[in-house]
């Protein structure tokens, strides 16, 4: 397995990793907040996102002959592009604003902020076939290593649905709770209470294990 730098034609790959499965926490709060009923249409979103939206660039991917895990440091790239919206377009119809315009106002009410010279980890995510083997850590060691060489950061961070079960894996890279933001509304549409903050200071980082 080794550690690239996305390109184009990973695109697809990096989609089916960050749609992962259709029951796990991520993808179902996903889903549940974009009312999407198909896995299909989580799977296209993530595919039209990361491409229009260029989020690939700022990709990592594990390769073991196919992409297996990823890790995308920096801000999330959250543009409406017009590949988005027609997208939103096909999926909801001509009144798409109405639809997603007060989904986008609740996801707004649970984001945390990140404090100053944090490095964000907008995406990590690891293929279901493939979890447990330390894709994971290496791809969070890469992310220390990014951080550690850059003298901006001082602390690294992400942003993880308050019912994640992967929030065991945080801890265990030394990440602890900072904040919690939660919201009635989010929770009925996505199952879960809302978000938390995770931070990591990155004095004296080391890699997590091998
Ligand atoms: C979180 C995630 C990236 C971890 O990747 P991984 O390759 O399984 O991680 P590792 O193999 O390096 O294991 C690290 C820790 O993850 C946890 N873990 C291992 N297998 C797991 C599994 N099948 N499911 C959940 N957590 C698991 C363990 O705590 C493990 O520590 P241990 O080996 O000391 O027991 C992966 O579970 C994932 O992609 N989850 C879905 C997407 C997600 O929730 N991303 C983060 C929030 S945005």
């Amino acid at each position: 397995m080794e550690l690239r730098p996305a390109s184009h034609g990973d695109i697809d790959g990096l989609a089916r990793l960050v749609a992962g499965e259709e029951s796990q926490p991520t993808t179902v709060a996903g889903m549940g907040l974009f009312g999407l009923e198909r896995f299909e249409d989580a799977l296209e979103l993530s595919r039209v996102m990361i491409e229009s939206t260029r989020g690939w660039q700022a990709m990592t991917v594990a390769d073991a002959n196919q992409a297996v895990g990823l890790i995308q440091l920096g801000e999330a790239f959250l543009a409406i592009t017009p590949e988005i919206v027609e997208f939103a377009q096909r999926v909801y119809g001509a009144d798409f604003q109405q639809i997603l315009g007060p989904r986008l106002a609740v996801l707004e009410k649970v984001q945390t902020e990140y404090p100053d010279g944090c490095l964000q980890i907008s995406e990590i995510h690891v293929s279901p076939d493939h979890r447990g083997e330390g894709i994971g850590t290496a791809l969070m060691n890469h992310a220390v290593e990014v951080a550690s060489n850059n003298e901006e950061y001082g602390v690294m961070g992400l942003q993880m649905l308050t019912d994640n079960p992967a929030r065991d894996a945080f801890e265990a890279w030394g990440f602890e709770v900072a904040d919690t933001r939660t919201d009635s509304e989010f929770q009925e549409l996505t199952g879960a209470a809302g978000y938390h903050l995770m931070l990591r200071e990155l004095q004296g980082a080391s890699p997590t294990r091998p």
